[in-house]
């Protein structure tokens, strides 16, 4: 039998432990979980492509069966390129599964090789998220409860430059 394995793509920007939770239960499912930083045209970036995979690839190096990879198209086309059949997606919640729903199907669609798993959040992870952290970060809140500490770093150093603060007038 053919080793199993999934993409768990997305913008990933920056990493978040909602994220995490995922890739790890993903890969006590399959062989291989290749995370996937994909371009999403409705966002705009903060992190560049290779420091989002950079960033990824310390969070997942204790995890063996990860790989990291960034690609600049569609999504049913790196699936198709790679051979892979699974793609997993965590679902926070009703609004999520309703915009998870409309990808599924316009990936399966485009590649109708293609099957997309939906993972729920767990339940303290399921308020996560990169623009959350985002908006967090650019007012200096502690932010070690929302992403892994090996990013800490990164977000502090991206942010440090635009802190604001709305309450002061001068
Ligand atoms: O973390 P995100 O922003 O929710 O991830 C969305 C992402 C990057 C997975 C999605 O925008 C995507 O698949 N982008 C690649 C281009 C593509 O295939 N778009 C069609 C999706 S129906």
């Amino acid at each position: 039998m053919n080793p199993s394995r999934c993409l768990y793509p997305g913008s990933f920007d920056p990493v978040t432990l909602g994220h995490v939770d995922i890739i790890r239960r993903a890969a006590a499912l399959f062989d291989t979980v290749v995370v996937g930083v994909l371009y999403n045209p409705e966002k705009q970036g903060c992190f560049p492509a290779a420091q989002r995979v950079d960033m990824l690839k310390r969070v997942c190096a204790g995890i063996p069966n990860v790989e990291v990879i960034s690609y600049g198209g569609l999504l049913a086309q790196f699936t198709r390129e790679t051979g892979i059949s699974v793609v997993v997606r965590g679902v926070r919640g009703v609004a999520d599964l309703e915009s998870e729903t409309v990808m599924a199907r316009i990936n399966h669609q485009l590649n109708p090789a293609l099957e997309t798993l939906f993972l729920p959040a767990s339940p303290e992870k399921g308020e996560i998220s990169s623009s959350m952290v985002r908006q967090l970060a650019s007012f200096g809140a502690d932010l070690s409860a929302y992403v892994p500490s090996e990013v800490l770093p990164d977000i502090l150093a991206a942010f440090s430059h635009q802190r604001m603060n709305i309450l002061r007038e001068d």
